[in-house]
């Protein structure tokens, strides 16, 4: 892909492919034309791009004629019906949402952790489709993934804060309608959500295991961190909780590695990290929020400490640690799904 190309944004109206137009320009991403796909509902209504107006166009089976690229995120059912036309008029597809992502032909990429897989080469057929991970697994790779490079992973146990931009463009005009409506006075109206979303928080909106009682997201963050790390064996649970913030995701997360560290340890591992930044301040209490994430490329890791609960030896600086645990935000929308699609994109 050395020359300048077509590209393609289906679901440019949403709110991870309004991002993807902040990313593609920020980053100079090199091409020729832009189409930018949405529903009938959008067609003819136009986007700024580059310092000009780029007008939106219905999806169709004829959008991907001449298109080199085309990066994907207006849902599932989408993705399945217009990804293979895609790939079959001739495109790379990045695909933001979870339809391909556990096939075995299909390349599951955080450019920090597994770039070799995005490349045709590394066992898959042809690079038709790569899938762009879930968002909350995305966020706590750039941060672990470090960690098990130097130490590896036995176990982590992960409680997710989750923003409202996971779930779309009308669940964050829901949070800042209830809580305006809340403040005004007036009851808080649950359109996307069940539950009242302003001055609030609940189990995350996937659907649920009745048999296991996990929900989709925390099935996602196991299969998917298997599929990536290649380690079917490593131990992950976690709770996913949606909490009313607009678009950065905190994740609490607790680890066992394989082989004992210092803090020292982790953090020197941690402060050479691709894609981190390290906010850890315990004189100031100051440490990663959502909001210090949002708009930021980076995942911001704080509250790095061993987990006394766990096997230690030693004491002091000098004190070994099995279990750690960190505090990590992460920008959804960027890190968690624009951002980490562009840069597989640069990959090819
Ligand atoms: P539209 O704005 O025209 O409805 P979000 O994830 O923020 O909810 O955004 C979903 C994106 O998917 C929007 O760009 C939306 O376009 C697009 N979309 C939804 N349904 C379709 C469809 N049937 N055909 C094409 N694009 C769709």
């Amino acid at each position: 892909m050395a020359s300048p190309l077509d590209i393609a944004v289906v679901g440019a109206t949403g709110a991870v492919g309004r991002e993807f137009l902040d990313v593609l320009e920020q980053r100079r991403f090199p091409h020729a034309r832009i189409r930018l796909l949405a529903s009938a509902r959008s067609a003819g209504t136009a986007l700024l791009y580059r310092g000009g107006s780029v007008v939106i166009e219905e999806l169709t089976e004829r959008s991907f004629e001449g298109v080199k690229l085309a990066l994907f995120s207006a849902g599932g059912s989408i993705s399945k019906v217009y990804g293979p036309i895609a790939v079959d008029a001739g495109a790379v597809v990045v695909d933001n949402s979870s339809a391909f992502r556990m096939m075995d032909h299909v390349p599951l990429v955080v450019p920090e952790v597994n770039p070799e897989e995005a490349a045709p080469h590394r066992g898959y057929a042809k690079p038709g489709i790569i899938a762009n991970p879930n968002c909350s697994t995305i966020i706590m790779l750039v941060a672990v993934n470090p960690i098990r490079a130097a130490f590896g992973v036995e176990r982590l146990v992960i409680s997710t804060y989750q923003a409202a931009s996971g779930a779309g463009a009308a669940a964050m005009e829901e949070l800042r309608t209830q809580t305006a409506d809340v403040l005004a006075g007036r009851p808080a109206e649950p359109k996307v959500f069940k539950e009242p979303y302003a001055f609030n928080l609940f189990s995350h909106n996937s659907s649920l295991d009745p048999l296991t009682g996990r929900n989709q997201e925390e099935q996602k963050m196991i299969d998917e961190s298997r599929k990536i790390w290649r380690d079917p064996s490593v131990k992950i649970t976690a709770t996913c909780i949606r909490v009313p913030v607009l678009r950065a995701h905190a994740e609490s997360i607790n680890i066992t590695l394989k082989t004992p560290a210092t803090e020292g340890e982790v953090r020197e591992v941690l402060s050479r990290a691709p894609g981190v930044t390290i906010l850890d301040d315990r004189a100031g209490n100051v440490f990663p929020t959502p909001l210090k994430a949002s708009g930021r490329d980076d995942v911001f890791v704080g509250r790095i400490r061993g987990d006394e609960s766990q096997a230690s030896t030693g004491s002091g600086a000098q004190a070994k640690f099995h279990g750690f645990n960190l505090f990590v935000c992460g920008d959804q929308l960027r890190k968690g799904a624009a951002l980490n699609a562009v840069q597989i994109a640069e990959l090819l």
